[in-house]
């Protein structure tokens, strides 16, 4: 370590580290470590690895001991790193405080939300969003979108202000939670697939169809394979994707079926490429809910966003209802085409 004077801490503060080390350095730092990985750190903060990798070789030099060790492709922290992280930690859970009642003194003119929510509720999230932007046009707002494991990973290290999604009795912590709105899993099909002339399909005549899974970690994967386990089926999964989008495209592209979310067709509606198959025992009924780690004081931006969703809740439930009724005309207009060609067709003794 570079030599201290006698003058260290002046003040009662240490004042090598303050003179020689940046908050950039730790916020990097604590993002490597938080993450476990230097490309992730570097996405988040939007900047290059070279840039990571300098940052952490900095603060390394002023610490005088290695931070991380990298030995293999997993990363550990040094004895001195876990020191310095967890202090980091503390460090910034303190100036996130400090933002929090900054804003409150300011009233709702300005200050920051951040907000993480799984990766369905990305289908209205922006849009509630935009909405409390108009009303408090000084707050800046961040919205992460991503999938279960990560929103738990997120929350529990305290990263935000208040999340969405749809299992906090999964949670390893104490939660507060409220719950919001309907997120109906339903199975999909490209417009022009066989089953979508048929009614009350089997899960058993489901599992022979390719399947399109979203990938590991993410909470419609589980709720889709806990159901094919119940029924003792084993899916026939074709192809693994990380994103709602890329799967409905592997759908109308005809490779598969999949189980998603109803919202994932709330821009198309019923008209799109790609329809809603009536398969017993769904819509899977499921819901979001508002949360945030029990005992975590909201900022004043924070609560009012509470409340602002919460009153956005009977207006994203009517269009959910609006849009399972759409499809479900759509399959009762086919049906009763096909029971009018079947007659036509053997009148016909065709
Ligand atoms: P997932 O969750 O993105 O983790 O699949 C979506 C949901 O639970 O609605």
């Amino acid at each position: 370590m570079a030599e201290h004077s006698d003058s260290r801490f002046k003040g009662g503060l240490p004042d090598y580290l303050i003179r020689h080390t940046t908050f950039r350095q730790m916020q990097v730092f604590e993002a490597i470590v938080r993450l476990g990985s230097f490309t992730r750190a570097a996405e988040e903060l939007f900047l290059t690895q070279p840039t990571v990798s300098t940052q952490l070789k900095k603060l390394s030099d002023v610490m005088g001991l290695p931070l991380i060790d990298q030995a293999g492709r997993k990363i550990k922290t040094t004895d001195a790193g876990e020191e310095l992280y967890k202090a980091v930690r503390k460090i910034f859970d303190n100036l996130s405080e400090l933002d929090n009642r900054i804003a409150e003194i300011k009233g709702l003119r300005s200050g920051r939300l951040r907000l993480a929510v799984i990766t369905t509720a990305k289908y209205f999230a922006p849009e509630i969003l935009g909405e409390f932007c108009r009303l408090y046009p000084g707050v800046d707002v961040s919205l992460k979108v991503t999938n279960k494991e990560r929103i738990f990973e997120r929350m529990y290290n305290n990263e935000d202000d208040l999340y969405i999604f749809g299992q906090p009795d999964e949670s390893d912590i104490e939660l507060e939670v409220f719950p919001f709105a309907p997120n109906p899993l339903v199975v999909m099909a490209s417009r022009d697939h066989p089953l979508c002339k048929e009614s009350n399909i089997s899960i058993e005549r489901l599992g022979e169809e390719p399947f399109v899974s979203r990938e590991l970690g993410s909470g419609i994967r589980d709720t889709a394979m806990k159901l094919f386990a119940k029924h003792d089926i084993v899916p026939n999964v074709r192809m693994e994707l990380g994103s709602n989008e890329a799967i409905k495209h592997a759908v109308v592209g005809g490779l598969g079926v999949a189980i998603l979310s109803l919202h994932t067709l709330s821009l198309e509606g019923a008209s799109g490429p790609v329809d809603v198959l009536d398969v017993k025992g769904f819509p899977i009924e499921r819901n979001w809910y508002l949360v945030h780690p029990k005992g975590k004081e909201l900022s004043l931006i924070a609560k009012t966003f509470l409340e602002f969703a919460k009153s956005s809740e009977p207006s994203i439930r009517k269009k959910m209802k609006d849009l399972y009724i759409e499809f479900s005309n759509r399959h009762m207009v086919r049906r009763n085409k096909n029971i009018k060609d079947d007659s036509r067709r053997l009148r016909a003794g065709t």
